[in-house]
């Protein structure tokens, strides 16, 4: 079976990397895939954000990224994938995947795959790992090197790009 892990990746931390490579070894094959939430504002482009999954998941046998928009229901049906692998670290992040998972399963007849997070990453999110770099923290705990590299090149072209 084919599975999706769903996600804005901005940026792939390390918490993520441990689900996709939980998920590779339950499915035949996993399809990272990278989207936009209209409601969030990004620190890296879509292609960007792209690119440093493919990077760091290159090793990593049965996994392949692409980026989608528009319903996870229909790009399943595209890429004849079975489910979706969602981890969860607290008991809001349950509660807003509980209604998710129901709604692609009624109307995509979509199977939800709940992962709970590896306990060494269970408090870690993209949000916070762009709050500490933005103040100049290192991030290299929480993150794939490459993604560590990145994100101090893109703060500092920022820095310079606003004079
Ligand atoms: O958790 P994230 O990082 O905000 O997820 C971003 C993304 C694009 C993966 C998510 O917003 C999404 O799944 N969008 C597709 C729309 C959809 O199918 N939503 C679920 C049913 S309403």
């Amino acid at each position: 079976m084919i599975a999706i892990c769903p996600g804005s990746y901005d940026p792939l931390t390390l918490g993520h990397l441990d689900i996709i490579a939980r998920a590779g070894a339950l499915f035949d094959e996993v399809v990272v895939a990278v989207g936009e939430n209209s409601t969030k504002r990004y620190l890296f482009e879509l292609p960007e954000r792209l690119e440093m999954v493919r990077e760091c998941t290159a090793g990593l046998g049965g996994v392949r990224a692409l980026s989608f928009d528009g319903l996870l229901i229909d790009l399943a049906r595209d890429l004849g994938a079975g489910a979706l692998v969602k981890g969860i670290r607290f008991p809001s992040d349950a509660e807003f995947e509980l209604q998710m998972a129901h709604i692609n399963g009624t109307v995509g007849s979509l199977e939800t795959v709940i992962l709970p997070a590896a306990a060494q990453w269970a408090t870690l999110s993209s949000t916070m790992v762009r709050e500490v770099a933005a103040f100049g923290g290192d991030v290299s705990a929480f993150v794939p090197p490459l993604v560590a590299e990145r994100i101090s090149a893109r703060l500092h072209r920022g820095v310079n790009d606003n004079g």
